[in-house]
């Protein structure tokens, strides 16, 4: 039984074939936390566990009660995971068992995305009911436990169940209590152009958080966490991840107390945020998604990657191959017209791309960023033939055809601003903050939400799109809507989010075979929301493959391949200046949904050849680098920073192919050896090197070795001084094997 429930010890058991959750209901009925980590058996109660004699969280400093659910002002002094004002003002809560069932599979959420199975047998789920009598509070907590994943989510939903308005501020997704705080904080951080750089610091007494009150999850802060052990590696040791299902205000905090334990909890922002409950009213908040791996960072990112990859990405798109695409915003910015769009795609039809993307400057008159976000007509001076005549001519190439669409926008400049000066988010009497050049619309109102599902499904409707790029270029500042009271404008992020994933969800359902890709300025809102509506992100602006190492790297910590869109673009990039080798752009560009961001016209004879070089071997590894299981093995974090590695392997590890990158080189190297991982120690492999560059390096490790041999001794990178002296800077290699 995945799921047990022992009456005697009050005790909650989920469990699959490596972890266990215990959760116990104390004497004074709250949730108290028993475990979550190496699998227990099943028939023991662990009542024992962590809690010593239980004084119902008292203020007996010395005893601290480990919690499910906790609340502020009774006892417990750390940060609560539920603030409720009740209508006396007061925020006390007796949160008491009620009830609870077990079910097989895992129930969806209402409104929110979430992670799924497609068989019952995949998971099992227990909803437990809590209630507090005074104010008639209701909680319905949800755990789930996937039979063959390391993780457990957890999502709730609080109900109204009195007679007085409630006024909910704060209420996290996930609250974990762990039994010491001797672990290291990995947090994914960065900024535009630098996103999901891997950050990392020892815990120490106090709160540390990260989290995003810019209406996106933002790309300062994934709204993600782990804590490892200090002696974790990406193979061996403890780590506990924290993923959150959401695109809005997030905060992700651990906080240790004065006796070394430490609360992880996570959800949405309490900055903020504050959501009125009416009487019979209830919300649903987001999920949270727990993993935890004693096979280090690399086990962690296994068990995010199936699970995001599998069962939160869905739809047509979710395990169809995806298609190599160019993308002509790098190539021509605002300056197209059809003919230019025309010669670029019979250009890359011709070196074997699949899908041709039209990017921003095709609606309103928009030839620079300040005027016609909102006006999704085209524009007819660049297009005459209007979007449905570009993508028949684009098809008849042979090419799919795909559009850029920034649906959250208006230019103050637009038709739609005149028409609806109001739907732009700010505060009647002040100042509206541009961004861009452009203010957000109101998402929270429906009447936006369907004048945009309108004017999309008509773009989409009258031409043959098979592919669009949401975009999101601006965070929002003066919050407020005017579809809102006063007493309920501390909804207005919340209600935000909920407007966005409802025309996702609407668009996503009437053009079931488009593929989307979200794009928040690259990767501005990369996040497991995002991915449960498009399974691909534009993973960063920033196109310069040294840069990209780290991006992607940082990314693939919860983000698997298949999710990020990787791109070759032209030198010198337009982001760092940086002259890199074309095979070494399309080298780190492989490792993700592989694409072009340039002007395939401009390309020497030789440079032609190469990228139909390219092509063809992605596509030939298209499944692999897709779907296959990506391993790290050396961190562009780590030492110098200079060397890169990792690969990706073949569920039945039959083929793998390794990258290994270097961005300064350095003279007389020593004997380097990249060891591998993930192989079959029994098997044979080929290993070829991709392309053929003839020299020692190429000729040291293209041989049949044996999957031990490579995962104990490792390629041979070693090289003679005067034939690395010739290597130069940014220089990749890729290695081929193959089972023989
Ligand atoms: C954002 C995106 C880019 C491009 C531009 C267009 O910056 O991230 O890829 O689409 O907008 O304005």
């Amino acid at each position: 039984m995945p799921i047990g429930w022992d009456p005697e010890a009050r005790q909650i058991h989920l469990r699959n074939g490596t972890i266990s959750y215990v959760i116990r209901v104390l004497e004074n009925g709250a949730l108290g936390h028993l475990h979550f980590g190496p699998l227990l058996s099943d028939a023991r109660s662990y009542a024992h566990v962590g809690l010593g004699p239980f004084h119902g969280f008292t203020n007996r400093l010395d005893d601290p009660v480990a919690l499910e659910l906790p609340i502020a002002g009774v006892g417990d002094f750390r940060v609560p995971a539920l603030t409720i004002e009740g209508p006396d003002g007061s925020a006390i809560l007796d949160l008491s068992y009620v009830s609870h069932r077990i079910v097989p599979g895992k129930p969806p959420l209402a409104a929110l995305p979430c992670t799924y199975v497609e068989a019952e047998a995949e998971a099992d789920t227990v909803e437990i009911v809590l209630a507090d009598a005074p104010t008639g509070t209701e909680v319905r907590l949800a755990y789930t436990v996937f039979r063959d994943l390391p993780i457990v989510t957890r999502s709730m939903v609080v109900r109204n169940g009195g007679g007085a308005a409630l006024d909910l501020t704060c209420a996290m997704s996930a609250s974990l209590d762990l039994s010491d705080s001797d672990w290291r904080l990995i947090q994914l951080s960065g900024t535009w152009a630098r996103e999901r750089h891997v950050v990392e610091r020892p815990l120490v007494p106090g709160r540390q958080s990260v989290g995003s009150v810019r209406g996106a999850s933002g790309y300062q802060h994934n709204p993600f966490i782990a804590l490892r052990r200090a002696s974790t590696t990406e193979d061996h040791g403890e780590v506990y991840g924290f993923s959150l299902v959401y695109s809005g205000n997030f905060l992700a905090e651990a906080d240790v107390d004065a006796q070394g334990t430490t609360r992880v909890r996570m959800g949405i922002a309490p900055e903020g945020f504050r959501w009125r409950l009416d009487p019979g009213a209830e919300l649903e908040l987001p999920e949270a998604v727990l993993a935890y791996s004693d096979a280090g960072l690399g086990g962690l990112s296994d068990a995010y990657h199936v699970l995001y990859r599998e069962r939160l990405a869905r739809g047509t798109w979710r395990a169809r191959p995806r298609p190599v695409l160019i993308n002509n915003w790098e190539g021509t910015y605002f300056e197209f017209d059809e003919a230019k769009l025309l010669e670029m795609a019979a250009a890359s039809r011709d070196l074997g791309v699949e899908l041709f993307v039209l990017d921003d400057g095709w609606f309103g008159q928009r030839d620079d960023d300040t005027t016609s976000l909102g006006d999704w007509v085209v524009d007819r001076r660049k297009l005459p033939g209007g979007i449905d005549g570009l993508a028949t001519k684009v098809e008849a190439l042979g090419l799919r055809f795909g559009l850029w669409i920034e649906p959250e926008m208006v230019s103050e400049r637009s038709r739609l601003f005149a028409d609806h000066p109001d739907w732009a988010i700010g505060v009647p009497g002040r100042v509206r903050t541009e961004a861009r050049q452009q203010l957000v619309l109101d998402m929270s109102r429906p009447e936006v939400v369907d004048h945009l599902f309108r004017a999309l499904s008509d773009v989409l409707g009258r031409a043959a799109v098979s592919y669009v790029k949401w975009d999101m270029n601006r965070n929002i500042t003066e919050p407020y809507s005017l579809g809102l009271p006063a007493d309920r404008q501390g909804e207005f992020f919340h209600r935000y989010i909920l407007g966005v994933y409802d025309l996702y969800r609407r668009l996503t359902a009437a053009f079931p075979e488009v593929l989307f890709e979200s794009c928040a300025s690259g990767g501005g809102r990369f996040d497991p929301g995002m991915l449960a509506f498009a399974p691909q992100t534009w993973t960063s602006d920033d196109t310069d493959a040294v840069e990209r190492l780290r991006i992607q790297w940082g990314t693939s910590l919860v983000y698997p391949l298949s999710s990020m869109g990787a791109h070759v673009a032209a030198v010198p990039n337009h982001q760092t200046g940086r002259l890199t080798p074309l095979a070494t752009r399309a080298a780190v560009a492989f490792f993700g949904v592989f694409g072009y961001e340039l002007d395939p016209t401009r390309f020497s004879a030789e440079e032609r050849q190469e990228v139909i070089d390219q092509i063809a071997f992605y596509k030939a590894h298209r499944e692999l680098f897709q779907r296959g299981r990506f391993v790290r093995l050396r961190s562009p974090f780590e030492g110098d920073g200079d060397g890169t590695a990792w690969m990706v392997v073949s569920p039945d590890r039959r083929q793998a192919v390794v990258g290994v990158y270097q961005a300064l080189n350095r003279p007389v190297p020593g004997p380097d050896r990249i060891r591998l991982r993930g192989l079959d120690p029994s098997a044979a492999y080929q290993v070829a090197q991709w392309p053929s560059t003839g020299d020692s390096v190429e000729r040291a490790n293209a041989l049949v070795r044996g999957g031990d041999d490579l995962m104990a001794v490792g390629l041979l990178l070693a090289a003679e001084r005067h034939a690395a002296a010739r290597w130069g800077d940014f220089w990749a290699r890729l290695f081929v094997l193959e089972a023989v």
